[in-house]
């Protein structure tokens, strides 16, 4: 399957001389296409810098990323990137965010509006196209950045704790519309994140980093029967026993950081 991202010996540097701060350390990983992975750290350990380097909004110091196989050189729309603060433009309507990337990349009009009213309904948000940002919740606002990002159509989704900012019910129904996605679309997915039980219910693989210089610690499988419920899944004891592993994983991180 396309959308396969390969990481080797990744190294990032930013500044020079006494503002220099090396981000990212020696990193190797592999996400396969069509994989959710979760990457978990503490905070400063080099996630948005890492998910902004697959972006190719950033330059790599040293290393390499490709993408199923041809190294990356720069931004393109195999890779599309959801952030935190949605970054809607205010100025336009839902309808005109979600279009927005297929203005750019000069597709016709009519595809245009085709392709963008099925994205607007896939995330569920029809009869709202003429709404501004203002004029939305935080969920609808997200569910529009994912929309605007899906609607170019890339194989590789970016996620940089995109429902952080979002209350624990909002989140979690997010967290469903995300599966449904990925279950529907096929893409790969690497999503950030803090939250260790929301990396468990998405992801089929979590990345531990660690602390500030951030480097691989520990990949976790996540091989859970996810064909019951919500609350089947996580009040499973593999819930809880994965969940415990990617906690203990990552509290050593953070215990390192405050005893020093
Ligand atoms: N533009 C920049 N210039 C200089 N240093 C930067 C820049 N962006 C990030 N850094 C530094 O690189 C390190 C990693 O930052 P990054 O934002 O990638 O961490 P993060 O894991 O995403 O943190 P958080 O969990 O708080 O979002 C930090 O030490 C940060 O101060
Ligand atoms: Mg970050």
């Amino acid at each position: 399957m396309d959308g396969r991202v390969t990481i080797s010996e990744l190294e990032k540097v930013y500044g020079e001389g006494p503002e220099r701060t090396k981000a990212i350390d020696d990193l190797s990983f592999d996400v396969e296409g069509g994989e959710f992975v979760s990457v978990v750290g503490p905070s400063g350990c080099g996630k948005s810098t890492l998910l902004y380097l697959i972006a190719g909004f950033l330059d790599t110091t040293s290393g390499t990323i490709a993408v199923d196989g041809e190294p990356i050189s720069g931004p393109g729309t195999d890779r599309g990137v959801v952030f935190q603060d949605y970054a809607l433009f205010p100025w336009r309507t839902v309808f005109e965010n979600v279009t927005y990337g297929l203005e750019e990349s000069g597709v016709p009009k009519e595809e245009r509006q085709t392709t963008a009213q099925k994205y607007i309904d896939l995330v569920d948000l029809d009869g709202f196209e003429d709404k501004y940002p203002k004029e939305l919740s935080g969920g609808m606002k997200q569910r529009v950045g994912i929309a605007r990002t899906l609607a170019y159509e890339p194989k590789i989704l970016l996620m940089d704790e995109p429902f952080g900012a979002l209350d624990q019910p909002l989140r979690e129904a997010l967290q469903d519309q995300l599966i449904d996605i990925w279950d529907d679309l096929g893409k790969t997915i690497v999503f950030i994140t803090h939250d260790v039980e929301e990396a468990v219910y998405l992801s089929e693989r979590v990345l531990i980093m660690t602390r500030h210089p951030g480097t691989k610690k520990t990949v976790t499988e996540i091989d859970l029967d996810r064909s019951g419920s919500r609350e089947d899944i996580v009040t499973s004891d593999a819930f809880a026993q994965y969940k415990n592993a990617v906690w203990k994983s990552l509290h050593e991180e953070t215990q390192t950081e405050v005893t020093l």
